[in-house]
């Protein structure tokens, strides 16, 4: 018998925001384990897949998501599917994504925010090379339509027999094969305590993290199909494969854990708590783990939408929206959702793209890492702000130095003001921007006249007919008012909604249509002390 006391860590405050619950951890205090059963590594295969088999009829059978095959060359091949949260708005472009880089097709989930695609064991790596998805796990089950029971009693009890009869072995296969694809990085870091909360953060990274921030996620090393780690890895034979672990891991022999659980609905009679304590001490029995809130080598993730559930388990220790950034501003964008803008604008090779309002620089570094056949320019009015995107910059560089890697980065910094651009008229190809919302940095009463000004400046530099502009605003009142005042200038494309920080905001896809800067009484007007924008046109021309 266990006898537990469960301590309940609420780890995420920003899913409220957009309707979900905080998604809730479980620890549990001072387990008595029952010393009368072995304290196996992973103690599943035959039991849980005998288990899976016999699950009660009052729950819907779960998707099926694995399957094993032997390949002559790489041995055992297992398909999982993996599953990924990505900035929401852009579940499509990191659909394209997995598409284009590992050749699958990905399905977005009901559940906004997340995507799943299939992969098999020797092509893990890969997923670990994606720029648009923040948090990775693979699939244990999935229940599209889970019938909840009435009571409150009876689905917990439930929840907990749920945790016996899982199909647990390829899912942990493939969580111990992507630990050895990882560097060994000695201790877990304290980000894995916080590794749920940045799931949920959006782009807006309170200035404090930057201390505690100071290490980029790291990639996993490629796995040959000589590897004999990967080959141990897949050794169909559970009882070699046990004594494998316990050979090479001694320190990892009794497996900690910690369940995480995200909920989302109003019909549900129990709590994330509720779920995640009971759920987790379940898993705690069937397993014989030791739970462990900070220190743990597995997480196990309970998300409930509705009626939907899926039980994974993680495969990042924390978000890769991380990647780039060691000097942290207010206001700081995710490196994922950077990248999901990048991606709306296609850069082109030679490009000159700009990002007027850069802050730490997230944007164009991002850019300069990922499209980097195009040359980025990193401006703000802020010196602070110009600063930390030279950090930034110097940090990625030095990191690709002390890898032996060419650390050149096609990206330059300067300090500017956005409606006064030291730049020849129609010389810029593409802008991107996240603009102040008004809220943590700016005003909305200041956006009033920002806006105007920024949006015709833009129009200026950018090259008429074939420019292009995506934006990133929460002020769409003003934005909107904004373009209405273009004279023409700007056309809109298209606009992608997303949560950042909790707030619903848009990214707007602009188009620079062919009409002259200048010509408009608007430009005319209102365009401040540069001016004679068709003078610079007369002297590009004289200059062909
Ligand atoms: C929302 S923040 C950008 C955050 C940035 N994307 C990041 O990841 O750190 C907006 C930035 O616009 C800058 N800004 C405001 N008015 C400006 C102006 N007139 N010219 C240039 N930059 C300006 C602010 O200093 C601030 O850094």
């Amino acid at each position: 018998m266990i006898s537990l006391s469960f301590l309940l860590f609420v780890d995420d405050m920003a899913p409220q925001a957009s309707g979900l619950s905080p998604p809730v951890t479980f620890i549990a205090l001072t387990p008595c384990l029952d010393r009368s059963r072995p304290q196996t590594l992973l103690r599943m295969s035959s039991q849980a897949e005998e288990a899976a088999e016999q699950t009660s009829n009052t729950v819907e059978a779960p998707t099926s998501s694995s399957s094993t095959e032997t390949d002559p060359t790489n041995g055992t091949i297992i398909t999982v599917t993996v599953g990924a949260t990505v900035p929401t708005g852009f579940e499509h472009t990191a659909a394209e994504e997995v598409k284009e880089k590992i050749g699958v097709d990905a399905r977005v989930s009901k559940d906004r925010g997340r995507i799943y695609f299939p992969i098999t064991t020797d092509k893990l790596f890969q997923v670990h090379l994606l720029r648009s998805v923040d948090n990775l796990f693979v699939v244990v089950a999935e229940y599209d339509h889970y019938q909840f029971k009435e009571s409150k009693e009876e689905t917990l009890n439930e929840l907990q027999e749920l945790a016996s009869k899982l199909p647990w072995t390829s899912a942990l296969e493939v969580w111990r094969l992507n630990r050895t694809l990882k560097k060994k990085k000695g201790h877990r870091k304290a980000g894995n305590a916080t590794r749920a909360k940045s799931n949920a953060e959006p782009s807006e990274v309170p200035a404090a993290a930057a201390a505690a921030e100071t290490e980029q996620q790291e990639l996993p090393q490629v796995m040959s199909p000589d590897d004999d780690d990967a080959k141990a890895e897949v050794t169909p034979d559970s009882e070699t494969r046990q004594q494998d672990l316990e050979d090479t891991a001694p320190e990892v022999k009794l497996i900690k854990f910690r369940v995480t659980c995200n909920r989302a609905g109003d019909k549900h009679s129990f709590s994330s708590n509720e779920a995640a304590r009971d759920f987790g001490g379940a898993v705690q029995e069937f397993f014989q783990w030791k739970a462990d809130m900070t220190k743990f080598d597995i997480e196990v993730l309970l998300n409930i939408h509705n009626d939907e559930v899926v039980i994974g388990i993680a495969l990042t220790e924390e978000s890769l929206h991380r990647r780039n950034i060691s000097h942290f501003g207010p206001t700081t964008l995710r490196s994922t959702l950077c990248y999901g803008m990048l991606r709306l604008c296609k850069p082109q090779e030679s490009d000159i793209i700009l990002d007027p309002m850069c802050g730490t620089g997230a944007i164009p570094l991002e850019g300069a890492i990922e499209f980097n056949e195009s040359f980025y320019i990193a401006g703000d009015n802020n010196d602070m702000a110009v600063n930390r995107t030279v950090n930034n910059i110097c940090h990625i560089q030095k990191r690709r130095a002390d890898k032996g890697s060419p650390c050149g980065l096609p990206i330059d910094t300067v300090q500017w003001d956005l409606s006064n651009l030291p730049i020849r008229t129609s010389s810029v190809d593409i802008i991107i921007t996240d603009m102040p919302f008004g809220k943590r940095m700016g005003s909305r009463k200041k956006n009033w006249d920002l806006y105007p000004s920024c949006l015709r400046e833009m129009a200026r530099v950018c090259r008429p007919g074939s420019g292009k502009a995506v934006l990133l605003t929460q002020d769409k009142k003003c934005f909107a008012k904004a373009i209405s005042r273009m004279g023409g200038l700007w056309r809109k494309l298209h606009t992608v909604w997303v949560n950042v920080g909790g707030l619903h905001a848009g990214v707007y896809l602009l188009k620079r249509t062919g009409s002259v800067f200048g010509q408009t009484p608007e430009d005319v007007h209102e365009s401040r002390g540069r001016g004679d924008a068709q003078k610079d046109e007369r002297d590009d021309k004289e200059l062909c």
